[in-house]
């Protein structure tokens, strides 16, 4: 009989559960999103996101177990993301798993958000260790070189924005709605990615760190020098600029991935977080990948961005190393893996 795990997240403004098996089935996985519960504040609210959690992780539990076909007897283990994240929201699930643990004898298994993105590859595509790992989203950017369940060296970061950020703020500056990659990306289709100059940020610099929140202060300046020269922005130049700012990015993440593959030494790179879904990166990282003779892995879309599955899967893996978790298990807002 396979493992049979409940997975809860509740970090960000997700709130979602899931059932995996360890044999790699995710028999369920809900993910509640709250983009509209924020979409008037520019920006994912604490208590808001707090409050939200707190109301439908019981109703998400229940559709998961629900939907996999499953009761809280035939569970082997309940893993809850135990950060990092917003504290409110990470509480939240915590003391959920902590009621179900408590109420049912099962064992307990707290999970970093962050080992549940980088684990992803081996629940979609069963691969080994060691790889390399990209996480792209909306608050992370980092290089992960993953050795085992519990083994992430990190090779760099960004030192400011994270990609996904430095869309949704492009976006916000040339009117475009949020989220913003994909409304970027859709935009650049009709744009020249040659047409604005803008910059490559610590491209010149060795190493894998990264920057992005100088390439936002660029696009600020062409738009206010496009407005204040033809009193506005036409359409065809804010087609180019987001053409140029996502082919930046692509460049950017590109040669620190060549960088970071060559240091991490490892057959494979797989990617992870919203940002992975925009094509032009995607393509960029396929190329470096291939040119390095190296595996490009991208999850598919629903595995790469918050949900649960990515957090029963790495309690699995936490569990057959043999790690539980009392009633002390703490909710921590930072967690550096
Ligand atoms: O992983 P995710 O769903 O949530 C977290 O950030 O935790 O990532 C969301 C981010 C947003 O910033 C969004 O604008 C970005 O991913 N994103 C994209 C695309 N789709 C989503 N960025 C660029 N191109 C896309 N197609
Ligand atoms: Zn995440």
């Amino acid at each position: 009989m396979p493992l049979t795990v409940l997975g809860i997240e509740s970090s960000c403004d997700d709130t979602a559960a899931a059932v995996v098996t360890d044999d790699g089935r995710v028999l369920s996985s809900v993910v509640s999103g709250q983009t509209a519960l924020h979409a008037d504040f520019g920006g994912v609210v604490p208590e808001i996101a707090a409050r939200a959690h707190a109301e439908r992780l019981d109703l998400c539990v229940e559709a998961a177990l629900e939907q996999a076909g499953v009761t809280l007897r035939d569970l082997d283990a309940i893993a809850v993301t135990a950060g990092p994240g917003l504290i409110g929201g990470v509480m939240a699930g915590v003391m959920l798993a902590k009621g179900l643990a408590a109420g049912t004898g099962l064992p307990l298994v707290g999970v970093n958000h962050l080992a549940g993105h980088a684990l992803t590859p081996r629940l979609t595509d069963g691969i080994g260790f060691p790889y390399l790992m990209l996480l792209v989203s909306g608050g992370h950017c980092q290089f992960l070189r993953v050795s085992g369940p519990e083994a992430f060296t990190r090779l760099g970061g960004t030192i400011d924005d994270a990609p996904g950020e430095a869309f949704d703020k492009v976006a916000k500056l040339l009117g475009l709605p949020q989220p913003g990659g994909p409304a970027v990306e859709a935009e650049a289709a009709k744009g020249d990615p040659d047409a604005v100059s803008l910059p490559r940020p610590l491209l010149d610099r060795p190493g894998c760190d990264m920057s992005f929140s100088g390439l936002k202060t660029a696009v600020l300046r062409v738009r206010d020098q496009a407005v204040a020269a033809e009193g506005g922005l036409r359409e065809s130049l804010r087609a180019d600029i987001c053409a140029s700012f996502q082919a930046a990015v692509a460049e950017v993440l590109a040669e620190k991935t060549r960088r970071a593959l060559a240091q991490a030494d490892v057959p494979v790179v797989a990617v992870a977080g919203g940002v992975a879904a925009n094509r032009t990166i995607r393509a960029a990282l396929e190329r470096v990948a291939s040119d390095a003779g190296a595996r490009f892995l991208a999850p598919p879309l629903a595995l790469c961005t918050d949900n649960a599955a990515m957090i029963a899967w790495a309690g699995i893996e936490r569990f057959r190393l043999g790690h539980r978790d009392g009633m002390d298990l703490a909710a921590r807002p930072r967690w550096p893996l």
